[in-house]
């Protein structure tokens, strides 16, 4: 009988390698866990196969996923950003078997602690040159009915394409905050408008992007994390409209539902924006996901 120690080279090619790893994971407890190595042996494998890989190879790649380690620290997530160029992190959102378009990546900036900051206060807290924009969002249930009391977390971009963690010239907890909705569900803030920004290319995942001759950037846009007892946490970006690279995003992360109006007008020749957003919540289940950073 076959087992790994008598597999030889006309086994693996009746692809008894690979269900004899696979039957090495019948004694796993968690079925869930079991099932997920199942598939991910069986894919990988075929990978293998179909690519030829040589020793060589596989070392090459043991060396990236290491580096993807060691380039992981409390302010970056090198492992989410691989996760993220390789489209799994929208894909898993996707198979939510909620998900309705309007949904998207928690990406690798959130921090927990924004500061709490009245309805129509500013998250603008050291100086921050860029065009004025105000957002006026509303929660509401399935039956459009406004939902009070969410807790409702923003984090952006500044107009230079950082977040306040990546840019020794912000300060702390500059363009992140959190508001309360009121009774009818509303909440509302004063910010500059975002810019499009290329995800951190400094570590292995950028040395990756620039061999696959792949731009880094994301589009414009500002992230909502609102969160309420009884509601399905809902994690969402809201798109600026005329970003040159919302049809390719670095990460996938753009559906039609994403994309805002970020409506211009324009008071003494300068430029002002507002952006008015309803977002629906779900009843279920509230989680808090993990920090990608602290
Ligand atoms: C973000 O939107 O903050 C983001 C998402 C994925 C990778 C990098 C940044
Ligand atoms: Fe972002």
């Amino acid at each position: 009988m076959l087992d790994s120690t008598t597999l030889d080279r006309e086994a693996d090619e009746a692809g008894m390698i690979t269900e004899a790893v696979v039957a090495s994971f019948s004694q796993t407890g968690d079925a869930r866990l079991r099932e997920v190595c199942e598939a991910l042996t069986r894919h990988l494998h075929a990978a293998v196969r179909e690519t030829g890989l040589t020793r060589e190879e596989l070392d090459t790649g043991i060396a990236f996923i290491n580096a993807v380690g060691q380039a992981t620290t409390s302010t970056h997530n090198e492992a989410i950003l691989l996760a993220d160029v390789f489209g799994l992190t929208t894909l898993a959102c996707h198979n939510d078997e909620a998900w309705e378009g309007d949904e998207a990546l928690l990406g690798p900036f959130w921090r927990m602690h924004s500061p709490l900051t009245p309805n129509g206060g500013s998250i603008i807290r050291s100086a921050t040159p860029g065009r004025p924009l105000e957002v006026a969002g509303h929660i509401v249930d399935r039956a459009g009915q406004g939902i009070a009391g969410v807790e409702v977390d923003v984090w952006q971009a500044s107009p230079c394409g950082l977040y306040e963690n990546q840019d020794d010239t912000q300060s702390e907890m500059n363009l992140r905050g959190k508001f309360i909705t009121d009774a009818d569900g509303r909440f509302g803030f004063e910010t500059v408008m975002p810019a499009g920004y290329p995800v951190p290319t400094h570590g292995p995942v950028g040395g990756l992007l620039a061999h696959q001759q792949r731009h880094p950037f994301r589009p414009a846009h500002i992230h909502f994390l609102a969160w309420k007892d009884g509601y399905r946490t809902l994690i969402t970006q809201i798109f600026v409209q005329d970003d040159e690279h919302l049809t390719s995003d670095v990460v996938f992360g753009v559906s039609d539902k994403l994309v805002g109006t970020y409506a211009r007008s324009d008071t003494d020749g300068e430029a002002a924006y507002r952006l008015e957003r309803t977002f629906t919540m779900r009843e279920g289940e509230t989680h808090l996901p993990h920090p990608p950073i602290a």
